[in-house]
C-alpha cells in the first residue's frame, strides 16, 4: 500500500501566554490523499489556522509544535530545518489565506511578484517567467491577463486580488494548496465564482487540497471528505455526504441545525448554546459537555478518544439513529 499524500499524527501546537499555555491544537490526525479535498471546519478559535499553518512551519512565535508528526510523502515535516521547508514551501505545498495582502506586497508589480515567486525555486528566464504568469493569471480567471501583468495590488479588486494570490500558489503545480478561508471577505457571488473555478482547478491539476471554513454550505460543495474541529480536536470525520446526511456528533449536528437553510421562514434561527471553551482552561472530560444536550457523567469525567471505524468520531454517546429517524 503506497502511504498518503500527507499524514498527520497527534500532532499537539501550543502558545505559552501570560495566563497559561493555550492548546490550539490538541492532538490532531488526518490524512490527505493525492488529489483529494478535505474540509476543515469548526467555529473561530477551534484552531483551523493554526492547524494550517503547523503544517508548513508556519506558527507564530512563541507558538510551536509540542508533539505530533505531518508525514508528507513518508518524510515527517516536524523539526526539518527551515531551509528544507522553504524548499517545499510555495513549491510542493502552497497557502492561500482569507486575506490575499498576507501573500501580495502593495509595493511591487503582480509581474514582479509572480517572476520572484517563480524565482525562490527555479531559475527561468524573464519573459518564460512572464510567459507562465500570464498563463496561470488567465486560468484563475483575470481577463487581460497581459495587461493586468503590469499592474500593483491596489488596481485590483478585492475578488481580483484573491484570484492573483490564488495564481501566486498555482505558479509551480504544488501537490497539496491549504486554501485558509479564501472567500470568507469575499461577497457571496464572488465566493461561489472563485469556490466553483478552485474546484476545477483541483480536478484538472490533480491537486490535493485542505479547504478551512467555518461555512459547512461551503465546505459541502468543495469537499470529498470533511474534518469537524472544536477547541483543538477533530471530533468528526468521514465523506463529506456521509457525515453531513448522518452526523454522529452531537456538535456536528448542531453546527448543521444552525444552518439558515434548515430553518423555515418566519421561524428564528437556530444556534449552539454557550460559547467555545477557553483553550487555557479546558474541561476535565469531552470539551463539549457544557454545550451539550447530551452530555451525562461520564461525559464531565473521562476524556474522550476518536473511535475509528469507516468514519471517526469522539464521543462517548454518538447518535447512531438519525439517518433511520
Ligand atoms: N499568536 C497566538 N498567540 C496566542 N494564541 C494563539 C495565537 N494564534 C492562535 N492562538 C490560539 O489558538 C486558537 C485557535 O486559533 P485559530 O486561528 O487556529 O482559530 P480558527 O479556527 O482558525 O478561527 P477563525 O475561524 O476565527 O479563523 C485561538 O483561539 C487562540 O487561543
Ligand atoms: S462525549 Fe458526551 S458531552 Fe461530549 S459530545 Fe459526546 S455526548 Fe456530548
Ligand atoms: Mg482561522
Amino acid at each position: 500500500m503506497t502511504a498518503p499524500l500527507l499524514e498527520v499524527s497527534g500532532l499537539k501546537t501550543q502558545f505559552p501566554t501570560a495566563s497559561g499555555v493555550a492548546k490550539a491544537v490538541d492532538g490532531v490526525s488526518f490524512r490527505l490523499e493525492r488529489g483529494e479535498v478535505l474540509g476543515l471546519v469548526g467555529e473561530s478559535g477551534s484552531g483551523k489556522s493554526v492547524t494550517g499553518f503547523s503544517l508548513i512551519g508556519l506558527v507564530d512565535e512563541p507558538g510551536r509544535i509540542v508533539e505530533g508528526s505531518v508525514r508528507y510523502e513518508g518524510r515527517d515535516l516536524v523539526g526539518l530545518p527551515t531551509s528544507d521547508l522553504r524548499r517545499i514551501r510555495g513549491k510542493e505545498i502552497a497557502m492561500v489565506f482569507q486575506d490575499p495582502m498576507m501573500t501580495l506586497n502593495p509595493l511591487l508589480s503582480i509581474a514582479t511578484q509572480m517572476r520572484l515567486a517563480i524565482a525562490a525555486h527555479e531559475r527561468v528566464s524573464k519573459a518564460a517567467a512572464r510567459a507562465r504568469s500570464v498563463a496561470v493569471l488567465a486560468r484563475v480567471g483575470i481577463p487581460a491577463p497581459e495587461s493586468r501583468l503590469d499592474a500593483y495590488p491596489h488596481q485590483f479588486s478585492g475578488g481580483m486580488r484573491q484570484r492573483v494570490a490564488i495564481a501566486i500558489a498555482l505558479l509551480h503545480r504544488p501537490k497539496i494548496i491549504i486554501a485558509d478561508e479564501p472567500t470568507t471577505a469575499l461577497d457571496v457571488s464572488i465566493q461561489a465564482q472563485i469556490l466553483t473555478e478552485m474546484k476545477m482547478l483541483v480536478d484538472e491539476i490533480g491537486m490535493a487540497m485542505i479547504w478551512i471554513s467555518h461555512d459547512l454550505a461551503t465546505v459541502s460543495s468543495i469537499a470529498d471528505r470533511i474534518a469537524v474541529m472544536y477547541a483543538g480536536r477533530i471530533v468528526e470525520s468521514g465523506p463529506v455526504g456521509a457525515v453531513l446526511r448522518d452526523p454522529r456528533h452531537p456538535y456536528t449536528q448542531g453546527l448543521l441545525d444552525s444552518l439558515p437553510s434548515r430553518t423555515r421562514p418566519g421561524e428564528e434561527l437556530r444556534q449552539i448554546p454557550g460559547t467555545t471553551p477557553s483553550l487555557l482552561n479546558l474541561p476535565q472530560g469531552c470539551a463539549f459537555a457544557p454545550r451539550c444536550p447530551r452530555a451525562d457523567d461520564l461525559c464531565k469525567a473521562v476524556p474522550v478518544e476518536s473511535v475509528a471505524m469507516d468514519r471517526t468520531y469522539r464521543c462517548h454517546h454518538p447518535e447512531t439513529q438519525r439517518s433511520a429517524a
